[in-house]
Parts: C-alpha cells; sequence; structure tokens
C-alpha cells in the first residue's frame, strides 16, 4: 500500500500524525511531509486511518 500526499491541500491539521505519528511525518509548522508514503507490511490499518482521518483529503490511499 501507498499513499499520495498531496501537499497543495494540507492544511496542518495534523490528524493523519495523530493516528500514526510513525507513519505520518510533519515539518516544523505541523504540515505534512511531501513525498509518498510506502506503507510498511502490518501497518495498512493505522495508514489507512490517518489518510482516512484528513479532512482536506490530502492523502490518497492506494495499491
Ligand atoms: Fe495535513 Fe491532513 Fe495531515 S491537513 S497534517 S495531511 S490531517
Amino acid at each position: 500500500m501507498r499513499i499520495i500526499v498531496q501537499n497543495a491541500k494540507c492544511q496542518g491539521h495534523a490528524r493523519c500524525a495523530s493516528q500514526a505519528p510513525h507513519i505520518f511525518k510533519l515539518d516544523d509548522e505541523g504540515y505534512i511531509l511531501p513525498g509518498d508514503i510506502q506503507v510498511a507490511e502490518g501497518e495498512e490499518l493505522p495508514a489507512s486511518r490517518g489518510a482516512r482521518s484528513c479532512p482536506e483529503r490530502a492523502l490518497e490511499l492506494t495499491r
């Protein structure tokens, strides 16, 4: 599983990181770091929860 990060949509809500801080890394101002996220095996559940928690829909799950 991979997460496509759309930085232009991120408003710094940080809900993704509060769900899974080891998967969703934020910069000093609380915005998601650029670059797609490759989800490790066994991390699909927290990754999908974090991605779905973003109110701006900045995190797109893909296979
Ligand atoms: Fe940004 Fe959404 Fe996370 S707005 S910090 S990607 S919850």
